[in-house]
């Protein structure tokens, strides 16, 4: 009856909007194994009346309907990011087998045009057999067909484990790199691109070169067979060749990097721009931000255009060495030739197949970078990939109750000296609200991450019903919590999505019944489409302020235990402030715990307890009324004037 009260001082509520409160309230259960909302089938009926659902509700079944109940607490398997690494890496060397098979095959058949030459002019010419002739033919015209499908067929086969390379390490890198940018530089998503370089170079003619080069021996070895002197000159080049690719190596191995090194800066400042496009624009930082952007470009295409000038003339010093090789051979078999030696089909079939042997040794060189970009991308993917922890599966506790201690938290935020928050320590029973408060810089935000466990105190713990927030398993963590940041970014997508924290089995009871708790149902109804309005990446259409009510929304979605909200009426106006007074309220009534970090002192009336930060230190904590009169008694200091004013408020 309480709530019936607290929702008519709202304004217009109808009967529809009230039931749920009333509802929710009875539904939860602060120990409640499954948060059912069962029950709410009628409000289920309230939303399908008026906006169209996503996902059909069963008519009828007030209490039938028990497959669908939220699916909370639902497992999903340990995540082992090396596990993945490996099978990936599997993939392609199983399929590595079949492509190199594939190779020899393709590379024994490019000697059937040596061979034929070699046929004719031994035998054909010396015999005049035309039968033997049209036999060859039609022997080596089989040949050529069979080797141009190999190759196909190696090609296919190299284009299929690029792709399944990417199917099954993307969705680990990404996952790997969610949980690794929570500490890292930011650059971890760029390991995608890695993965797309990695692909990317599994289909080049790179590295088809790199996997002929293993025959180029063979194809020596046939030289040899024709004549020793040719293939001496053979053996010679391609050593030759070697050298000059080593050479390449060191001389554009530098370059190459700047290069990439500036062009990823480059695109790390694009993202920036397109991040704050309306600042670039509304401060005319245009010019500004292309000339950072520009330099960083110009710098690497500098960089670039020296190791590429390097690359094409060893490219052109090795091609000069390949041909004056057959140039060469030609020579030499000739005057072998004038000695009787040799046929004059042989020279020609020789100086084919030392073409073939140096042609890998050749590409590879042209190639060179891209393998270089493509070893440093794999690099990466396994320092990602390796260096996230094991993400194994943990004991599902009983749904928390939503008592939360913290001891002695210290936090030095990595490489730096800097004590964030020091010695913090303090309980809150299920469902009490505290309100943290003090200055910016304070450490309040500091603090709420902590208490949401995105960032991980460096001593002491944050324990949700004694456990501690890293023995949780994080996917029932979470689902247990509500978080509202400071800097609100909401996804792209619907209100309905959002609120739903993207989830497909969000069920409209679910989301309405949030949307109620956070008080912002009629804020949503009063947009043109509702729950299904769209919000683009920037927040459009939506003001500061409704952005930050719909991330109250989401944080109280799937019934938490424990929310944190920080400075959640930053962007508030007087009705707003009101909203959200109700929505702890309603949270209380609930059984939720709440931690409100705010610099507003009109929350106050509204919490149980009170801690003042100061430094990263508790100055001040304890239930509100002494707080309050402790803090109104305060002469001086900023924050002791800004809540008495609210003492004198909270207690009229
Ligand atoms: N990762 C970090 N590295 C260095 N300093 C940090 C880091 N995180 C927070 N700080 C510092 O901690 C202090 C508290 O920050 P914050 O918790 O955001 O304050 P509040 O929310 O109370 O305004 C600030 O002085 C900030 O510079
Ligand atoms: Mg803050």
């Amino acid at each position: 009856m309480k709530d019936l009260e607290i929702d008519n001082s709202a304004g217009k509520t109808t009967e529809a909007q009230v039931e749920p409160v009333h509802e929710l309230r009875v539904d939860a259960d602060p120990v409640g194994n499954q948060p059912s909302l069962r029950k709410g089938a009628v409000l289920g009926k309230t939303i399908d009346g008026s906006m169209d659902p996503i996902r059909a509700t069963p008519p009828g079944g007030e209490g039938g309907n028990k497959g669908k109940e939220p699916h909370f607490h639902r497992r999903v398997g340990p995540e082992n990011f090396e596990e993945s690494l490996r099978k990936g890496v599997a993939v392609v060397r199983f399929n590595m087998i079949f492509v190199m098979l594939m190779t020899l095959a393709t590379n024994v058949l490019i000697l059937a045009i040596p061979v034929y030459l070699f046929q004719i002019s031994d035998r054909v010419f010396t015999s005049r057999s035309l039968d033997t002739l049209v036999m060859l033919t039609v022997v080596i015209c089989g040949a050529v067909i069979l080797q141009a499908v190999f190759d196909a067929v190696r090609r296919f086969m190299l284009m299929r484990t690029a792709v399944e390379v990417a199917a099954q390490l993307g969705a680990p890198i990404l996952s790997a790199a969610a949980h690794a940018s929570l500490h890292g530089s930011g650059r971890e998503y760029q390991t995608l691109g890695d993965l797309q370089q990695v692909r990317g170079f599994l289909t080049s003619g790179t590295l088809i070169s790199f996997m002929d080069i293993p025959f180029a021996p063979l194809f020596i070895l046939a030289i040899y067979l024709v004549h020793p002197h040719l293939g001496n000159i053979v053996v010679v080049s391609s050593l030759l060749l070697l050298l000059i690719a080593f050479i390449n190596q060191r001389l554009t191995e530098k370059p190459f990097y700047q290069a990439n090194l500036a062009q990823s800066r480059a695109n790390l400042h694009l993202e920036s721009m397109s991040r704050n496009s309306q600042i670039i624009n509304a401060m005319a930082m245009i010019p500004e931000a292309v000339a950072i952007w520009g330099r960083d470009t110009a710098q690497s295409l500098t960089a670039q255009v020296r190791a590429q000038d390097r690359n094409i003339m060893t490219a052109a010093v090795s091609r000069t060495v390949r041909l004056l090789t057959q140039v060469g051979m030609l020579g030499w078999g000739a005057y072998l030739a004038l000695n009787s030696q040799i046929t004059g089909g042989m020279v020609i079939a020789a100086s084919i197949i030392a073409g073939r042997a140096l042609a890998p040794i050749e590409g590879s060189i042209e190639g060179w970078n891209s393998f270089l970009l493509s070893r440093a991308a794999y690099g990466r993917i396994t320092k990602l990939l390796r260096g996230s922890k094991l993400q194994y599966e943990r004991l599902r506790l009983p749904r928390p109750e939503g008592r939360l201690d913290v001891e002695r938290l210290l936090y030095i935020p990595g490489g730096t000296k800097q004590v964030v928050l020091n010695s913090i320590a303090f309980t809150l029973n299920p469902g009490e609200s505290l309100a943290v408060i003090g200055n910016s810089g304070a450490g309040k935000t500091t603090l709420g991450k902590m208490l949401v466990g995105s960032i991980l105190p460096t001593s002491g713990n944050v324990r949700l019903d004694l456990m501690d927030l890293r023995n949780w398993d994080p996917r029932q963590f979470g689902e247990s919590i509500g978080y509202l940041p400071q800097d609100v970014q909401l996804f792209p997508g619907t209100i309905k999505q959002n609120i739903g924290r993207m989830r497909e089995d969000a069920s409209d009871e679910q989301i309405h019944a949030a949307a109620v708790l956070a008080d912002v149902h009629e804020m949503i109804a009063s947009l043109p489409q509702g729950y299904e309005t769209v919000v683009a990446a920037d927040g459009s259409p939506l003001s500061g302020g409704q952005k930050q009510r719909i991330a109250l929304a989401r944080a109280f979605f799937g019934n938490p235990r424990f929310v944190v909200l920080d400075e959640p009426n930053s962007n508030l106006d007087a009705a707003g402030d009101r909203a959200l007074a109700r929505a702890i309220h309603h949270a209380r009534e609930n059984g939720i715990t709440v931690v409100v970090v705010t610099q507003k002192p009109s929350l106050l009336s509204v919490v149980d307890k009170i801690m003042l930060l100061a430094d990263g230190s508790v100055a001040m904590f304890g239930e509100r009324e002494p707080v309050l009169r402790k803090l109104a008694g305060r002469k001086g200091g900023e924050n002791g004037q800004q809540v008495s004013q609210q003492g004198g408020q909270a207690n009229a």
